[in-house]
């Protein structure tokens, strides 16, 4: 398992990119089994989660590939024999492959899934996915630790979901498209991701209106055409970089950016004491060499992102005072706090809040990555840290970011990859 080196100090200047929206391509990739044909998708990110994705899609007989001159193309041929299965061992690395079950019984009139399992942030359960199908007249079966889901044709109808979920909302949104009749989904999640594969969805021939509000109406049409579609790009990774900035004490231009998918976290940042522009189609972060504390409450969109939870918890361990910060979509998203400990943090859990005080400095030390935004949280310390932090276990951070490293070096960070 390969290991991040990095030797804090450095204050980061320059310019760099954000790369796709991992949490954009994940759906949109799945959306092409609604289509006979091939989709062709640019500007997406090269990332272990999406190389799982066009595995998952492979393995029931897509040709889904990343082009072989263009790395951030991909295409997914869905012509042939479609065996509309996802099997456990896929599903276990990347839960996200449960978004091939909407379109699969949509299309297919028939899936069958892993259950995905839990993962180290929470038990993450897939009710909704499964309340929502079956308000769509989807027959549901869960046996061995698969879901299978029948439908000879799906009807439109309303979907109320208990809880704002995101891959909830998409995979029954990648349903009800190819449903007889109307669908109105209620209580809808309202993330860019989720207007961006509603916006894909209708290039393809989708009707669906209200996709980015809590009301998304769709009124079902017979087929759908493939697609040629540029992802969006990616807010998290965006929101790290900017963080990159602030922790070091730095300037940065973050181009490649929607300004409007980042109002929580720039906010935040302001607040803090950053100077933050918008500036040649991206976002410039200006630091001083320390930041005042604030609090932070995650909340779905467009409330602070829980994708950027982690990343906060890094700047405020060295900024000045004491913050407050409130976890409230995962219940187990703070396993970054004993690692951020081992570099001087001073953070005390209380449920699902954290109280960090804000200390003079960090020293670097090896620390070990628990999940993806964990890894990103601990090589920003790590850029703060005085002297050596070596975060290991870095397959995570592979999963959501590309080649973060290499970026973060481009602005004069001392930081490498070494092969375990
Ligand atoms: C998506 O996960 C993202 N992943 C996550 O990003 C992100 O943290 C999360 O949304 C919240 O914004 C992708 O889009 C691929 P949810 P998702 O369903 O859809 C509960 C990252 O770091 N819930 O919105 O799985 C659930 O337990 C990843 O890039 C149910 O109870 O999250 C959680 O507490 C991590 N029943 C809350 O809802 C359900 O059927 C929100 O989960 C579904 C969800």
């Amino acid at each position: 398992m390969d290991k991040i080196v990095i030797k804090g100090g450095q204050p980061l200047h320059g310019e760099v990119q954000a790369s796709g929206a991992k949490n954009a391509a994940l759906p949109i990739l799945a959306s092409a089994l609604l289509a006979d044909g091939t989709s062709t998708y640019r500007n997406v990110p090269d990332l272990a989660d999406v190389a799982t994705m066009l595995k998952v899609l492979r393995t029931m007989g897509c040709d889904a590939e990343r082009h072989a001159e263009k790395p951030d193309v991909c295409h997914v041929g869905v012509n042939g024999h479609i065996t509309p299965e996802a099997p456990y061992d896929l599903v276990k690395t990347m839960r996200a492959s449960v978004l091939v079950l909407g379109p699969l019984v949509a299309r297919f009139g028939r899936a069958r899934v892993s259950m995905p399992g839990g993962c180290a942030i929470g038990a993450r359960p897939i009710d909704q996915h499964l309340k929502g199908l079956k308000a769509l007249g989807a027959d549901i079966h869960l046996t061995e630790g698969y879901v299978e889901a029948t439908a000879k044709q799906l009807k439109g109808g309303t979907v109320n979901f208990d809880v704002i979920t995101v891959t909830g909302t998409e995979n029954v949104m990648m349903a009800a498209v190819l449903a007889k009749g109307r669908t109105v989904m209620e209580n809808c999640a309202r993330e860019p991701e989720v207007e961006e594969l509603a916006k894909v969805l209708n290039k393809m021939g989708a009707r669906i209106e209200g996709a980015g509000t809590s009301i998304i109406t769709i009124e079902g049409v017979d087929r759908l055409m493939p697609v040629e579609h540029a992802i969006l790009p990616d807010r998290i990774e965006a929101g790290t970089l900017l963080v990159a900035a602030a922790i070091s004490g730095g300037n940065v231009l973050v181009k490649h950016v929607v300004p409007e998918h980042l109002d929580a976290v720039v906010e935040k940042l302001r607040e803090a004491g950053c100077t933050i522009s918008a500036e040649g189609g991206g976002l410039r972060c200006k630091a001083p060499d320390r930041l005042n504390a604030v609090n932070i409450t995650t909340t779905e969109h467009p409330g602070f992102p829980t994708d950027m939870q982690a990343q906060l918890m890094a700047l405020m361990s060295v900024s000045q005072g004491t913050s407050v910060i409130s976890e409230n979509i995962f219940e187990n998203r703070f396993m970054h706090v004993p690692e951020l400990h081992r570099l001087g943090a001073d953070i005390t859990i209380q449920g699902h809040t954290a109280v960090v005080k804000g200390v003079k400095s960090l020293s670097g030390a090896p620390v070990m990555a628990t999940d993806l935004r964990a890894s990103a949280s601990l090589i920003l310390a790590g850029l703060r840290a005085e002297g050596r932090t070596d975060v290991s276990r870095v397959y995570h951070l592979d999963r959501g970011y590309e080649r973060l490293e290499r970026k973060l070096r481009g602005l004069g960070a001392d930081i490498r990859r070494e092969k375990a």
